[in-house]
C-alpha cells in the first residue's frame, strides 16, 4: 500500500520496526511510535505547534556541553526522571527511598577524614550531619564509599561556578563508613534554589507559570558493594518548596527534621562549636543487589575497593 490514513499510518511505521534485531529496541521504538502518533492525533497538533517543539528541541540539544545537560534537565521537570525511577524501584523492601541524581554530582569525591566541615570556606547557618548505613535488618555496613554534596546558601554547586577548576570542590566530599556504619561531617544548611532558568527548558518553566525551586536537601550516593546503589537526597522539613519540587523529587521518608542547637551545645563528636548549629540525623538502608550507580555525562561513580 502506498497512501495510507492516518491509522493505517501508525500500523505501517510500527511494522517498519519489526525486522529490528533486539527484541527489546523493536518494543521501545513501536510503543514510542504509538504514543507519538496517538499525541498528534489527540491533539490535531498544528504544523506551527510541531514547527516550535522540533525548534524547542534543538535549542535544548544546543544548550548541552560537556558540563551541562539540559536534555536531563527537560526530563526532571518532566517527571520522567521521577517516573524512570518508580518503575525501577517498585519493591524497596524496607531500603531508603531513591530520587534523581540531578545535573551536579560529579564524580570522584575525595575521600575525607568523619568530622571534616566540608563547606569550610564558605558562609552560612553551621550544620552537623550523622549518618550511619545499614542492611535491611539493620545491620551496620562497614567500609563504605558515601558521597554527599549539595548547593551553598545563594542556591549554587561548586562546579557551576567559573572558579571551580581552580578552587576545587566545596560542599562536596565522599565518607567511608566505620566499623558501626557511621560517617559524619560539618558543613552548612542548604537552602532551596532555583534549576538553570538559563536555557530553554527553564523558559518553558517561567512562561507556563511554574516556579522553579528545588526544595533545600543534601544529596548521597551510598555504593555497597553487594548492595543496589542508593541515589537519594535527604530534604530539610519546614522548606517552602518541600509541597512543589520542580522536578517532582520529594519523597516523605526522605525529609528530616533538622534540629537547631544552641552555641553552648556539644556536637555529636565532642567537639564545641563558634555558634548556634544545626543537627541533621538520617540512617541509610541498603538492599541486596549490585551494579554500580549510572554514571552521569563525563563522570566516574566511586569505585569499589
Ligand atoms: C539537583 O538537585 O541538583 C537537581 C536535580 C534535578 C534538576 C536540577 C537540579
Ligand atoms: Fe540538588
Amino acid at each position: 500500500m502506498t497512501q495510507f490514513n492516518d491509522a493505517e499510518l501508525t500500523a505501517a511505521v510500527i511494522k517498519s520496526f519489526d525486522q529490528t534485531p533486539s527484541p527489546r529496541a523493536k518494543f521501545l521504538l513501536q510503543e514510542l511510535v504509538k504514543s507519538l502518533h496517538d499525541y498528534v492525533r489527540k491533539t490535531d497538533l498544528t504544523f506551527e505547534e510541531w514547527d516550535y517543539a522540533i525548534d524547542f528541541l534543538t535549542r535544548t540539544g544546543q544548550k548541552c556541553t560537556d558540563i551541562r545537560q539540559e536534555f536531563i534537565l527537560l526530563s526532571d521537570v518532566l517527571g520522567v526522571s521521577m517516573l524512570v525511577d518508580a518503575v525501577n524501584h517498585r519493591d524497596r523492601d524496607g531500603a531508603t527511598e531513591t530520587t534523581v541524581l540531578g545535573p551536579f554530582y560529579v564524580g570522584e569525591h575525595k575521600v575525607t577524614p568523619h568530622g571534616t566541615d566540608i563547606s569550610a570556606s564558605l558562609p552560612g547557618e553551621r550544620m552537623f550531619v550523622q549518618s550511619r548505613v545499614t542492611d535491611l535488618k539493620g545491620k551496620p555496613l562497614a567500609g563504605v564509599p558515601v558521597d554527599v554534596w549539595h548547593a551553598d546558601e545563594d542556591g549554587f554547586y561548586d562546579s557551576q561556578k567559573a572558579n571551580y577548576a581552580a578552587e576545587g570542590a566545596s560542599s562536596r566530599a565522599r565518607f567511608i563508613t566505620d566499623a558501626d556504619g557511621r560517617f559524619y561531617f560539618r558543613t552548612i544548611l542548604p537552602c532551596s534554589y532555583p534549576i538553570p532558568t538559563d536555557g530553554p527548558v527553564g523558559q518553558m518553566i517561567t512562561q507556563t507559570n511554574r516556579h522553579p525551586m528545588r526544595p533545600a536537601h543534601v544529596h548521597f550516593l551510598v555504593n555497597a558493594k553487594g548492595y543496589e546503589p542508593l541515589i537519594t537526597h535527604v530534604f530539610i522539613d519546614g522548606d517552602k518548596y518541600i509541597d512543589s519540587d520542580v522536578v517532582f523529587g520529594v519523597k516523605n521518608d526522605l525529609i528530616a527534621k533538622v534540629e537547631k542547637r544552641g552555641g553552648d551545645a556539644v556536637m555529636p563528636d565532642g567537639k564545641t562549636s563558634d555558634g548556634p548549629w544545626h543537627l541533621m540525623t538520617y540512617e541509610f538502608r541498603v538492599k541486596p543487589g549490585g551494579g554500580m550507580a549510572p554514571a552521569p555525562l563525563g563522570t566516574k561513580v566511586p569505585e569499589h575497593a
